[in-house]
């Protein structure tokens, strides 16, 4: 049974269930709004007071006792009841409480359909913000790093089997490349976060003369939603989030992938920091990459919440439905885990030790030059397919003597084709075969140079919420 009488109990004889009051109450997630549902409140109530919907005295009486549970909220002082259901109705009844029967006048030309609507695109801008700073400072340990490690040669897979070495920093810029296309993603969701549902009402709009262009300035968005219906059962912006976030964490997922194989014995390419690594509590040998397996299992639970909304939101008319109270913890789950993984994850690449000697050595030993040989001889008129066929034979016959393709007696490459002369060998140098491959975007060290000196550039003149020119 309830434990007093409900904001909405005007058309009720008998109280709720118990079982009900709990399974219906949002206030255990939806509190982490309170902040932005005051916002809220304080947009509307100024505006209910300039457009002389509410009196001088009124509105002042209103504002100054939202401030006054602003202050309670910000010092973790509220109290919040499951019996007022939600954050909207708990701060309404305080205001009440606090200011007498005037806090009543809140309410006015409001619903919570759009007011929830309001709360959560609010509390999501703050926190996209947030995310879009820390993918920009992944996206500058990253530009360190490929900086600190220039000269390091890593193999480079296709298949997870060798093939052609590329410049550590080359594979490291890479994952900024990610990094970027994420940001400019996240800045996306800004752009269709700007609209302010404020004024919608229930559904229909309001016989009132409000003015919502005036609460949508007063939010910080760049206009009102257009049209009431779609104001308040549009959640779009939340499912365009959770994709956003998706494609975030599948990113770092791929690379906690990668530092997992690198740091494995059997790569060795890397050394993780002992602050990022734990130890067995039967095996004392080991370290383990918690830190990247958490970031790889975390993933899941994001992409949880996006298949989770998107199935919460396929099958509902028009306009506000309850079903749509499940769309907050997953979206507040995916920010929690976004922050924490973006944070770990910048935290984790400067300290990456590479080792180059390993790198070096597995790049160095399965025929990951051989494309440069076929490339010689195509340069010197050979159609490159019989070029591919006559390296294949070569690396064919070094495999069986255990060599590697520049260790083949001058002889037994003159036999393949005459044009495997001296010249020949100095392109299977491993530096040599990464310097070469100086196309647009390639891995040759003065391309990494420069995109490492233009990132530096482009770094320093956007914010991460100006998308650059
Ligand atoms: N707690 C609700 C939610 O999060 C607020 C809106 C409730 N509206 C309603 N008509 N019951 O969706």
């Amino acid at each position: 049974m309830s434990d007093g009488p409900k904001m909405w109990g005007g058309r009720f004889a008998g109280d709720t269930d118990a079982l009900v009051e709990a399974f219906n109450a949002s206030i255990d997630v939806d509190k982490a709004m309170a902040l932005d549902d005051l916002d809220g409140s304080v947009a509307h109530a100024t505006m209910l007071g300039e457009t002389g919907i509410l009196t001088r005295e009124e509105t002042a009486a209103i504002l100054r006792g939202l401030e006054d549970l602003r202050r309670d909220v910000e010092r973790d002082r509220f109290d919040f009841k499951v019996a007022l259901e939600d954050v909207h109705m708990n701060l309404e009844a305080a205001l009440t409480e606090r200011i007498g029967p005037v806090g009543g006048k809140l309410h006015t030309a409001r619903s919570r359909n759009d007011q929830v609507a309001t709360d959560l695109r609010l509390w999501l801008r703050r926190h996209v913000r947030v995310l879009l700073q820390l993918l920009r400072r992944n996206r500058e340990v990253l530009v360190d790093a490929a900086d600190r490690w220039q000269g390091v040669v890593l193999p480079g897979y296709t298949h997870l089997q060798v093939a052609q070495p590329v410049a550590f920093s080359h594979h490291l810029l890479a994952w900024q490349e990610m990094f970027a296309r994420d940001e400019d993603r996240l800045r996306d969701v800004l752009k269709r976060l700007d609209v302010s549902p404020l004024g919608a009402g229930a559904l229909a709009g309001t016989t009132f003369p409000i003015d919502r262009m005036r609460t949508a300035t007063l939010l910080g968005f760049a206009r009102p939603a257009e049209n009431s219906l779609d104001a308040v059962s549009d959640r779009d912006f939340a499912i365009e989030f959770l994709s956003a976030a998706s494609i975030v964490m599948m990113h770092l997922s791929r690379m906690a992938e990668e530092l997992i194989l690198w740091s494995s014995n059997e790569f060795g390419f890397v050394e993780l920091p002992d602050s990022h690594t734990t130890g067995s509590s039967i095996m004392p040998q080991k370290k383990n990459p918690d830190v990247p397996e958490l970031i790889r299992g975390k993933t899941g639970r994001v992409y949880g919440s996006l298949v989770g909304l998107l199935t919460v939101m396929k099958g509902l008319p028009l306009a506000y439905n309850k079903d749509m109270q499940e769309d907050k913890e997953g979206v507040f789950d995916a920010v929690a885990t976004l922050r924490a993984c973006l944070t770990l994850q910048a935290e984790l690449v400067p300290r990456i030790e590479a080792k180059p000697d390993a790198m070096r050595a597995a790049a160095g030993a399965a025929y990951a030059n051989a494309t440069d040989l076929a490339d010689h001889l195509a340069k010197r008129g050979v159609p490159f397919r019989e070029a591919h066929e006559v390296v294949g034979r070569l690396v064919a016959r070094a495999l069986a003597d255990g060599v590697p393709l520049e260790a083949l007696p001058a002889d037994v490459l003159r036999a393949e084709h005459p044009a495997l002369d001296d010249d020949a060998l100095a392109v299977l140098d491993l530096d040599a075969v990464v310097a070469a491959r100086t196309s647009f975007g390639g891995t040759a060290p003065a391309r990494v140079a420069e995109r490492i000196e233009a990132l530096r550039a482009a770094l320093a003149a956007h914010g991460p919420e100006e998308a650059p020119a």
